[in-house]
């Protein structure tokens, strides 16, 4: 059979013109057994349009790691190290995954008491909710929520960014739409189904900016946090969950787990679209600890141009600004799309493309079941060309 392609369930909320290009629904064929003229297919759409969802998939935890290992054949451990989350107890992602013993790339998350399932005893799952994170929960009503943490999934620290990611739902719990509120003087509020997870094009992220905006973001390079889920463990989020709050609460750096200079990462706040060569907003705007501005290119006009010179930023609070100020217009309302689980979906999103965030929460009787699996990459993102930055800088 061969492979259909259907728009997205874009919900009202959404502006269609945003989404264009972004998301299809991928018909006709079982990801779990692909052939390879279908995977090759599956690639390419994947680049294309950032993420592809599969309705209604029977897809074993085996079948789930090979078809994201597809995508990088020499990727091996989980996106955060196969060994590491459960060591380090202090880091903020621990309490959320259980690994699935026969495949430990692939792991259980999700909510409420999950019976014995894969190799695992029965174990208690909790859905990471804003009001442990943010630092003022708005009033708990179970008729509004917040996005909790706008990221991608990366280690960001000595392991490089996985290429895709995949979340395939075993249980969805059915209840009512909840307001995610941004609580960030804007009145921004979207309407979500209970648990979605809610996705934003990095492309679209780097396409509004401004001038003066898109040259800074061609120019500059983020510093994470050695450990940065470690390093932001004991601070608090904003309200839009796209990023810190600045208070000092960071884990000080000789606090952290044992960590050197070659394990830092730093990277292009751009990243390069392998397949369309479009460029990416690409920034876990927590994790960040400096931003690295290079000058204007030789011949760039310096008029309106912010940082000609460059710039090396190290002041947490101007580094903070400096990112919200880049990404926060690609979260408002009408270019966010919330997906609205059902039972077998498997979405396969493009990680180094898109930026993603958990929100809602549940009661704690309401079970919900996904397999998520990810894989550190073999390479390091691309950033922009030479051409690219001349063209935007
Ligand atoms: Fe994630």
């Amino acid at each position: 059979m061969a492979i259909e392609l259907a728009p997205l369930p874009l919900p009202s909320t959404a502006d269609a013109s945003k989404f264009t290009e972004f998301g299809r629904e991928v018909k006709g064929v079982n990801p779990g057994e692909l052939s390879p003229e279908q995977l090759e297919q599956v690639q390419m759409l994947l680049y294309k349009h950032d993420a592809l969802l599969f309705r209604n998939v029977d897809l074993s935890p085996e079948q789930q790691y090979a078809l994201t290992k597809a995508f990088d054949l020499a990727s091996e451990s989980y996106g955060h190290g196969n060994n590491k989350i459960s060591k380090e107890a202090k880091s903020i992602l621990h309490p959320h995954l259980k690994t699935i013993p026969r495949v430990p790339q692939v792991q259980l998350i999700g909510n409420g008491l999950a019976p014995a399932h894969e190799g695992l005893p029965p174990v208690e799952l909790k859905h990471p909710s804003h009001t442990t994170f943010h630092k003022t929960p708005h009033t708990i009503d179970p008729g509004t929520t917040r996005f909790y943490r706008w990221h991608m999934d990366a280690a960001l620290y000595e392991l490089e960014p996985p290429r895709v990611t995949t979340l395939y739902s075993i249980r969805v719990p059915q209840g009512p739409h909840q307001r995610c509120l941004y609580d960030d003087g804007t009145g921004d509020e979207l309407d979500v189904p209970l648990g979605t997870t809610a996705f934003v094009s990095g492309k679209t992220m780097f396409d509004i900016l401004p001038p003066e905006l898109k040259s800074v973001a061609v120019r500059a390079k983020a510093r994470y946090a050695p450990h940065p889920y470690v390093w932001m463990a004991t601070a608090h989020a904003m309200s839009t969950g796209l990023g810190l709050e600045t208070e000092g609460l960071e884990l000080p750096l000789e606090k952290l787990p044992e960590w050197n200079e070659e394990g830092v990462k730093i990277y292009p706040v751009t990243w390069k679209n392998p397949v369309t060569g479009n460029l990416h907003f690409q920034v876990h705007p927590c994790g960040v600890q400096e931003l690295l501005i290079d000058p204007l290119p030789e011949g760039a006009s310096r008029n309106g141009a912010l940082y000609p010179d460059g710039a090396s930023l190290k002041d947490l609070k101007e580094v903070r600004d400096l990112l919200y100020k880049m990404q926060r217009p690609a979260i408002a309302p009408s270019l966010v799309y919330p997906h609205d689980w059902r039972e077998k979906d498997l979405m396969l999103f493009h990680n180094r493309g898109i930026l993603h965030s958990v929100v809602g929460q549940f009661a704690p009787d309401q079970l919900r079941m996904f397999h998520q699996c990810n894989l550190a990459a073999s390479d390091e993102p691309i950033g922009p060309s030479a051409e690219d930055v001349a063209a935007y800088a």
